[in-house]
């Protein structure tokens, strides 16, 4: 896969810095990608077809939490493809000359990679529609009475989007894509493998159960895993032998305030919040954010789809609930839910 770093400095690509230092550790085959059997699968049929047909793939919609490979997949398909890959995301995108200059510098069978792109503006989600149908965009050259349209045919290019929001993209923008697919939270033993390959990677010396207990506690994410790994073998290196077993693992998570489930201080903040202060609610998505001191959109994306997903917490037409699983890991007894509330 080659990166197209030189556009890196156009400000309307930037990437993550993040990102970019945990390279090393992304995945850069589907076979290398631990786990979402489905996704490759779907992934992996319609990438062969094109490079039979020796065309660019169809455009593809990741939608999913943070940290599930999203960003990881799009450079998988550039490279299973033999492409380039331009990175750029919604916000960075501000004016529709900033997409035009991006889509105008695409080569043949390229793959542009749009990163919350629930997060496009109108105007430049316009520019997007012909583009990615029909691989034309229409300029506006000159300004006032004399100023025409001239379109330009683009090259055939691949567009992958990612959102941590399907609710937030458009209809007309979501049935461009050829493919859309979500990625869910992983399973325990995927993310031990994740572990494990991330271990050899940063040569840290780690046994199986040491293993198993970071992958436990990771929130069903591949990100959170890499870094409680980090952590692990700081704690190990500094109080420990620099071994990572599931004791010294324990040690660590425990000292780093991850608990059993892999919940988090602000985790537990929104389940306490939500039992103590608000009787197990109902209560509105803003009220809970501002007893927790976060932002609604970090709540909604970051925080609440795990403890959702673990029947911890349910949204409801009224507001957000506590579940009795979320009573009994604040060691509260829980209340008779009311099912009128579903
Ligand atoms: N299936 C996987 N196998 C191995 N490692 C993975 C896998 N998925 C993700 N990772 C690792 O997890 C980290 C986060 O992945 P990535 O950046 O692709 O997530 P993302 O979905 O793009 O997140 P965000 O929504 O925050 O942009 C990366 O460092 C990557 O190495
Ligand atoms: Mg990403």
């Amino acid at each position: 896969m080659l990166v197209v770093r030189e556009e890196f400095t156009d400000p309307a690509i930037t990437t993550d810095p993040a990102d970019l230092d945990d390279i090393g550790l992304r995945p850069k085959t589907l076979d290398d990608f631990v786990g979402q059997r489905e996704l490759k699968e779907h992934l992996g049929i319609v990438l062969e077809a094109a490079r039979k047909r020796d065309q660019s793939a169809d455009h593809i919609l990741l939608a999913g939490p943070p940290g599930l490979g999203k960003t990881t997949m799009a450079g998988i398909v550039a490279s299973e493809m033999s492409a380039k890959i331009h990175i750029t995301s919604g916000p960075a995108l501000e004016r529709a000359g900033d997409l035009a200059s991006i889509l105008t510098k695409l080569d043949t069978n390229d793959v542009l990679f749009i990163d919350e792109i629930h997060r496009l503006s109108r105007q430049v989600e316009e520019i997007l529609y012909p583009a990615m149908e029909d691989f034309q965009i229409d300029i506006v050259v000159g300004k006032g009475p004399s100023a025409s349209s001239i379109r330009l045919t683009l090259p055939k290019f691949t567009l992958i989007g990612a959102t941590t929001r399907t609710g937030m993209i458009t209809g007309p923008l979501r049935d461009r894509f050829g493919l859309v697919a979500r990625l869910d939270f992983y399973e325990v033993d995927e993310l031990e493998q994740i572990v494990l390959r991330t271990a050899r990677i940063l040569k840290v010396p780690i046994d199986k159960h040491g293993a198993v207990e970071i992958a436990r506690r990771s929130r069903g994410t591949p990100r959170i895993a890499n870094r409680l790994l980090r952590r692990v073998r700081d704690h190990a290196e500094v109080r420990g032998d620099g071994k990572v077993s599931q004791e010294s693992a324990r040690q660590a998570l425990a000292v780093f305030g991850v608990d059993e489930l892999g919940l988090d201080k602000v985790d537990r903040s929104i389940l306490s919040a939500l039992c103590r202060q608000f009787a197990g609610g109902p209560v509105g998505l803003s009220t809970l954010a501002i007893s927790v001191s976060e932002q609604t959109e970090t709540i909604e994306d970051v925080y609440e789809p795990f403890l959702i997903q673990q029947g911890l917490l349910a949204r409801t037409p009224r507001g957000r609930v506590a579940m009795p699983l979320a009573w009994q890991h604040i060691g509260e007894t829980p209340p008779k839910i009311d099912p009128e509330l579903f």
